[in-house]
Parts: C-alpha cells; sequence; structure tokens
C-alpha cells in the first residue's frame, strides 16, 4: 500500500514537470507604436505596446523607463504615458518588454527629444568699432538641446558679404563663439 502511495506521488510529479515543459512558450516581439518618438521638451507623449494574443501561461507585458514603468499581466496591450517628458534620459532606453515563463523579448523606442532656445543674444565686446580693426561678438544661445544635434550659423544681414560659420557643440559645450 506504502509502495502504491508512493509510485503514484512520483507519476503526479512527473505529469506535472511534463506539463509545465510542454506549456513553456517562446514569447514574440510586443509591437510598439509608434516605434520612434520626435517629443518637445516637456509635451506629453505616449506609446502603446501590445502582443497579438495572451499566452496559455503566466507573462508580464511591460515598460523599461525613466520615469514610468506601466506593466501588465493580464492585457494584451499598456499604454506608456508622460503629461509632460522633462527627463532627457528618457532617449536612451525606452523599451518595452514581454516575459513568458524565462523568455523575454523586448521592443526599443527611438526616442528625440528637443527643446527651442529660450534666449539668442548677441552681443559685442567692445562698445566702440572702429574701421579697419577686428572685433568681436558674443552669440549666447540659452537652453537649447540636444547639444549633440545643434548648429549655430552667422551671417551678416548684408548677403554679399556672407561670412558664415557651422559649429557642432558636444551635449556639455557652452555655445560661446566670437567672429
Ligand atoms: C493598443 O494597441 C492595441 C493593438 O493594436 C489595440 O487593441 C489597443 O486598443 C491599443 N490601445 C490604446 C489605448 O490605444
Ligand atoms: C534595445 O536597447 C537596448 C538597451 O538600450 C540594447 O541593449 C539593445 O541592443 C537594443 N535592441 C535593439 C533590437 O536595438
Ligand atoms: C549669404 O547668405 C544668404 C542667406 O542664407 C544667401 O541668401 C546669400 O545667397 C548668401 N550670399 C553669398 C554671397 O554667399
Amino acid at each position: 500500500m506504502a509502495v502504491c502511495v508512493f509510485s503514484s506521488l512520483l507519476t503526479v510529479l512527473c505529469v506535472g514537470l511534463y506539463g509545465k515543459y510542454t506549456y513553456a512558450e517562446a514569447c514574440t516581439d510586443p509591437v510598439v507604436t509608434p516605434a520612434s518618438l520626435l517629443v518637445e521638451y516637456g509635451d506629453p507623449a505616449e506609446v502603446n505596446c501590445s502582443i497579438p494574443s495572451k499566452p496559455e501561461t503566466d507573462y508580464t507585458l511591460g515598460w523599461e523607463s525613466k520615469t514610468s514603468q506601466p506593466a501588465t499581466d493580464t492585457e494584451t496591450s499598456v499604454m506608456w504615458k508622460v503629461d509632460s517628458l522633462t527627463n532627457w534620459e528618457e532617449a536612451d532606453g525606452l523599451q518595452c518588454f514581454f516575459t513568458v515563463g524565462s523568455n523575454q523579448c523586448e521592443s526599443n523606442v527611438t526616442v528625440t527629444i528637443y527643446k527651442r532656445p529660450d534666449r539668442v543674444t548677441l552681443s559685442s565686446v567692445s562698445d566702440v568699432w572702429v574701421e579697419g580693426d577686428q572685433t568681436e561678438l558674443w552669440c549666447e544661445i540659452e537652453n537649447v538641446g540636444p547639444g549633440h544635434k545643434l548648429s549655430v550659423r552667422w551671417s551678416r544681414a548684408d548677403p554679399k558679404h556672407n561670412s558664415s560659420t557651422f559649429t557642432q557643440f558636444s551635449e556639455s559645450g557652452v555655445p560661446r563663439l566670437g567672429k
């Protein structure tokens, strides 16, 4: 009798393991809409992430983000949403993941955040300009981004005497130009 119980316990265990093995589903990459975002700094933004159908087994569909990490284990879509996008780092790794058992699939969203300058000021280093002498002008551009995509152009009001400079800045570069 004891052997019988022992053996039926083994059978149950085996069936349990077998069942788990056969139902471990592979994941597919979740669909993100839109796949890329161009957002002005401070504006709202949202991206929908979805899967075609619910897996048979436990799953998680969720977002990897610096500001908001919504997730679901009952729905087939989950929305990433911010009222005001003010984290520049969001552009480095917004990702939707879909985990089924030990399998994980991901889809990345390409995010570009930009900001128009608060102020552009032009000033002369000296108050007096002497004919034939060199002079220096400063152009200051405040709170603009992203810095690595920025270019600044100098041009004169008189189109016959253009003296334009295109300059690229690094993210940390303080835009100070003299010419
Ligand atoms: C997200 O996308 C899925 C699939 O296209 C759609 O069924 C769902 O309604 C969308 N969710 C929202 C909030 O738009
Ligand atoms: C998605 O982003 C992650 C982290 O930024 C990166 O490691 C991965 O290679 C990217 N995947 C694709 C398919 O671009
Ligand atoms: C100077 O720049 C202006 C504005 O971009 C342009 O219309 C003009 O053709 C340029 N003139 C010369 C001489 O390059």
